[in-house]
C-alpha cells in the first residue's frame, strides 16, 4: 500500500488530505490537516466521521504531533491524549491512540515510526473491511439459497461504507461485494436524522457504485419489514461490548426490535477494532455522546439555485436533544461480521476474540 486510501491519504508534502464529508453530497471537496490540532478539529466538527476513519485519522494526528513536535514524546503524549477524547462513542479512535502511543513509548525514530504505523493501521483496514465483504456476502448467498429468492432486499442505518471505514466499509462491504458477484441486490437506505448520513453519505456512494437503493424516511423501516420486503438489516457499530450489545448510530436500536418481531435477520458488520473488551455490558456501560441540538433545529440542503441551505425547521425557542448512538442489546443481533469470521453476540465468542 501507499498511503493512498479513498476517504484520506497523505498528500505531497506528507500532510493528511481527507474527504470533507460535511459538504457531501453536494461539493466534492478535501481538507488538509497539517497539525494534530487540526486532526481533533476535524474530528469533531464531523469533518471525517465513521468509527474506522475516526481511528485513522486519530492515528495520522499523533504521527502529525510527532512531526509538529520534532518527536518530543512527552508533547506527542500530551497531544495524543486530546485527540483521545476528541469524541466518546467510537472505540477505534481509543484504540488507535493506544496503538500510537505504544509506538512513541517504543521508538528511538518517533516520527518515521509513527507515520509507519498509522499506514500500518490503515493498511490492515483495506484488508479487514475486503474480508467483512465477503463473509457477509456468503451470508448473503447462504439467505438467497434457503428462501429461494433471485432479488435481495437489505436495509441499512447511517453510514458503514469507505467513508467511515476504509476502504470497503463496514455494513456495505458485503453489499459491494455483492454487486461484484452479479446478485441482484436493492438497498433500503434509512435517511439517519438528525445529521442525515445515510441520505447525503450511503446514497451517494452507493450511486457511485451503481447499486441499487432507495432512501427511506427513518421511520419506514418497520412498515418494510412487515411487507416482507426486507431479506436482511445491516448496519455498522462504533462500539461493541463483551456481552455482544452494539452501540451504533442513533435509531439502529429501533430497527433491531422491528427485524425481531418480523424474523428478519438484523446482522452488525465490525472490525474485531470495535469491539470494547473491558467493556462488560453495552447497554449499562456505553458512554452515548451527545452533540449540539442544532444538529435537529437545521437542516442541510441544495436550494434550486443551487445554493448549499442550511434551514431552520423548528420553532425558535422548542429545546431538542440529539443523542447520537443508541446501544442494541445482543439478544437483537442475529451475528457480528467480523473478519475473523461470524461472531455470536454472547461474552463466551466474543471473549475468544480478544
Ligand atoms: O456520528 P457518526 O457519523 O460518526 O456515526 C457513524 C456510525 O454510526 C456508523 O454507522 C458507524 O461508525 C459504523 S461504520 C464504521
Amino acid at each position: 500500500m501507499n498511503g493512498q486510501y479513498k476517504a484520506l491519504w497523505l498528500n505531497d508534502d506528507d500532510d493528511l488530505e481527507v474527504i470533507d464529508q460535511r459538504y457531501l453530497p453536494f461539493e466534492k471537496k478535501t481538507r488538509i490537516l497539517i497539525t494534530a490540532h487540526d486532526a481533533c478539529e476535524a474530528i469533531q466538527d464531523m469533518t471525517v466521521r465513521g468509527a474506522g476513519v475516526i481511528g485513522n485519522v486519530a492515528a495520522f494526528g499523533v504521527y502529525l504531533a510527532a512531526r509538529e513536535f520534532e518527536g518530543d514524546k512527552s508533547q506527542i503524549k500530551q497531544t495524543a491524549m486530546k485527540i483521545r477524547v476528541s469524541r466518546p462513542t467510537a472505540v477505534n479512535l481509543m484504540w488507535a491512540v493506544d496503538r500510537m502511543l505504544n509506538i512513541v513509548a517504543q521508538s528511538d525514530d518517533v516520527i518515521h515510526d509513527c507515520k509507519a504505523e498509522a499506514m500500518a493501521i490503515a493498511d490492515e483496514d483495506v484488508l479487514r473491511t475486503q474480508k467483512i465483504g465477503k463473509i457477509g456476502c456468503d451470508i448473503i448467498e447462504n439467505i438467497m439459497v434457503e428462501r429461494k429468492i433471485n432479488q435481495f432486499n437489505i436495509l441499512t442505518h447511517c453510514n458503514a461504507g469507505w467513508l467511515a471505514i476504509i476502504d470497503s466499509g463496514s455494513a456495505l462491504a458485503p453489499i459491494y461485494e455483492a454487486h461484484k458477484r452479479g446478485i441482484a441486490i436493492h438497498v433500503w437506505v434509512d435517511e439517519t436524522r438528525p445529521r442525515n448520513q445515510g441520505a447525503s453519505l450511503t446514497s451517494w456512494e452507493l450511486l457511485d457504485a451503481g447499486i441499487s437503493h432507495t432512501i427511506i424516511p427513518d421511520n419506514t423501516g418497520g412498515h418494510l419489514m412487515q411487507q416482507g420486503k426486507v431479506d436482511m438489516v445491516i448496519t455498522g457499530a462504533d462500539r461493541v461490548a463483551l456481552n455482544g450489545d452494539a452501540a451504533n448510530k442513533i435509531g439502529t436500536y429501533l430497527k433491531a426490535l422491528a427485524a425481531k418481531d418480523n424474523n428478519v435477520p438484523f446482522y452488525i458488520a465490525l472490525p474485531i477494532s470495535t469491539f470494547d473488551f473491558e467493556c462488560d455490558n453495552g447497554v449499562s456501560d456505553i458512554d452515548i455522546e451527545i452533540r449540539s441540538e442544532d444538529e435537529v433545529h437545521l437542516m442541510r440542503g441544495i436550494d434550486k439555485h443551487g445554493n448549499v441551505q442550511n434551514i431552520r425547521i423548528t420553532p425558535e425557542g422548542s429545546a431538542a436533544i440529539n443523542y447520537s448512538f443508541d446501544v442494541t442489546p445482543a439478544r437483537l443481533i442475529t451475528g457480528l461480521i467480523t473478519e475473523a469470521g461470524l461472531i455470536a453476540p454472547n461474552k463466551n465468542a466474543i471473549g475468544k476474540l480478544k
